[in-house]
């Protein structure tokens, strides 16, 4: 069953923005692509905002790779998001699902688990034996569904996928049909207009590069990368955070200097270079707006629950300190220096500095 549950601890992407769903749908005077539920230009709307229409932004940094995507959708071949870890790639493949067909629900989770019934059909095993092949004793896989229905459907973590699997796509991809031989001769389903398929592929996983070649070819690359501006970096972390924390009703209590504190040291750490320009060693840790976005919800949950509800410097560098250790030992000592070089300097400029630097000059970095 789908949760329509506002409730659910991560609701759909449909049911979170159901009412600006709804009010595009009203609005929208623009040309719909076949098998569309809104126009490219509402799709794009919802995605990166309308203030006239009080739309949100949802998806912040690269407008142009939106439109591509959107782009791409329209045509035949399929939309492979690319990149980094917590850059969105996943947010982004929701939101557009669920602007073009009005669901999200279409998705493959990929996996080494993943087998050829998942991109194709599988059967009811009870039903096949008693009463033989079927429409009934058939069970499509999501793939199938979005044929069918001439919608768009995701594939998360595309190259996780077996390479005879990821495979399979290709025929789907060019000739846009699934033949099913056990229901007799000419059963074949063919896609309806509208059809595609959004795939998402982590940079560091193994993976993209061994991608087929004929498979890469069904797909436009799309590489999503993190957030370079520091003030949409905040606007949205800011944004996040209210949403986190919104269900325990609690209000986020973070200064604009330590959310200035939180968005410099990530973006000081995930460029190797301070705003200054001083150069540093850069970590191998993920250093995304993902994580940024948990760091401050740790951060406020420490905040509210052990502390007076206002979050600090000493806050931020604890949880800092644990992501920046979770790869390599040697990233320990990475932070160390950026602490005992920038972070020291900047600790005379106010309070919220020092407090990050003497509460990260007390953590067990290496
Ligand atoms: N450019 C961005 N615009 C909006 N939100 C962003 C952006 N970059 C990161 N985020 C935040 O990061 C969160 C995680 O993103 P998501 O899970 O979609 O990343 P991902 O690229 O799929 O990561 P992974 O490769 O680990 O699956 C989003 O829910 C959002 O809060
Ligand atoms: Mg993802």
């Amino acid at each position: 069953m789908v949760s329509m549950d506002q409730t659910a601890l991560r609701p759909a992407t449909e049911t979170l923005h159901a009412a600006e769903l709804a009010k595009l749908e009203q609005a929208d005077k623009g040309r719909r692509p076949p098998g569309w539920r809104l126009s490219a230009r509402a799709v794009r709307s919802f995605v990166l905002g309308d203030p006239a229409l009080g739309i949100s932004r949802k998806f912040y940094g690269d407008d142009a790779l939106v439109e591509r995507a959107i782009v791409s959708l329209m045509g035949e071949q399929g939309l492979l998001l690319v990149g980094e870890p917590g850059t969105a790639k996943s947010m982004l493949s929701e939101l557009l699902a669920a602007a073009v067909t009005g669901s999200t629900r279409l998705v493959v989770q990929g996996s080494a688990g993943t087998m050829e019934e998942h991109l194709r059909y599988g059967w009811n095993y009870a039903l096949l034996i008693a009463e033989g092949p079927s429409e009934k004793a058939l069970v499509p896989s999501p793939v199938l569904q979005a044929m069918r229905g001439g919608l768009v459907m995701r594939i998360e973590e595309l190259t996780r996928c077996p390479p005879e699997i990821q495979d399979g796509l290709i025929s789907i991809l060019s000739e846009k049909m699934i033949a099913i031989p056990e229901l007799g001769d000419g059963a074949i389903v063919r896609a309806a207009p509208g059809f595609n398929i959004i795939g998402t592929a982590n940079l560091r996983d193994r993976g993209v590069s061994e991608m087929s070649s004929a498979l890469k070819r069904r797909f436009n690359f799309e590489t999503v990368h993190p957030i370079t501006d520091p003030a949409f970096e905040r606007e949205l972390i800011e944004r996040r955070l209210a949403d986190r924390l919104a269900p325990s009703g609690i209000k986020p209590d973070m200064s604009e200097a330590a959310l200035g504190i939180l968005v410099s040291c990530f973006q000081d750490l995930r460029a190797g270079r301070t705003a200054e320009g001083v150069t540093l060693q850069k970590p191998t840790a993920v250093m995304s707006t993902a994580e940024a976005v948990n760091v401050a919800h740790a951060a406020a949950l420490e905040a509210a629950y052990l502390g007076d509800g206002r979050v600090t410097g000493a806050h931020l560098a604890r949880q800092i300190g644990g992501i920046v250790m979770k790869d390599d030992p040697e990233d320990g000592r990475k932070f160390k220096s950026y602490v005992d070089h920038i972070v020291k300097d900047r600790a005379r400029s106010g309070s919220d500095w020092r407090s990050f630097y003497e509460a990260a000059r007390a953590l067990r970095l290496d």
